[in-house]
């Protein structure tokens, strides 16, 4: 109980304390379901119907404030209620916005 407490705190002060650049946050938390090329054909992605963020029309459907808000909070299958996509707490705003970015930069 006090180990896990502890190793909490440690968590949380290096969540404050560092952030990861936004190809590391992709390739650790990201690349599996949408794939390092953004193009979502991973085996997870093609189940969930991700999208192709190299596509120029699903990138101008999307907006910076949604897409942040789809990692910070996370995307609800609206039938069935369940996590599609977990929400990314322990990410910063900074990060959040970086990785925003990050997937702008997909498009072809
Ligand atoms: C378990 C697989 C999985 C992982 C891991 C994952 N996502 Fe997603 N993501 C999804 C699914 C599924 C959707 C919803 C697709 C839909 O309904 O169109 C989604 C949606 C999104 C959206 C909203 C725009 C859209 O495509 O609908 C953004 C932005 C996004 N993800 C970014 C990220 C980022 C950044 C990470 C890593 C921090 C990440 N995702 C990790 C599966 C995942």
């Amino acid at each position: 109980m006090k180990i896990k407490a502890i190793a909490c705190l440690f968590l949380l002060g290096a969540a404050i304390g560092y952030a990861a650049p936004a190809s590391e946050n992709w390739e650790n938390n990201c690349q599996k379901c949408h794939g390092a090329d953004g193009k979502g054909q991973t085996k997870t992605g093609k189940k969930l119907g991700i999208k192709d963020y190299t596509d120029a029309k699903v990138q101008a459907d999307l907006k910076d404030a949604d897409m942040a808000k789809a990692i910070s909070a996370g995307v609800k299958d609206e039938k069935t209620g369940k996590d599609k996509m977990k929400a990314y707490t322990d990410l910063t705003p900074a990060e959040v916005t970086d990785l925003v970015a990050y997937i702008r930069k997909f498009k072809s």
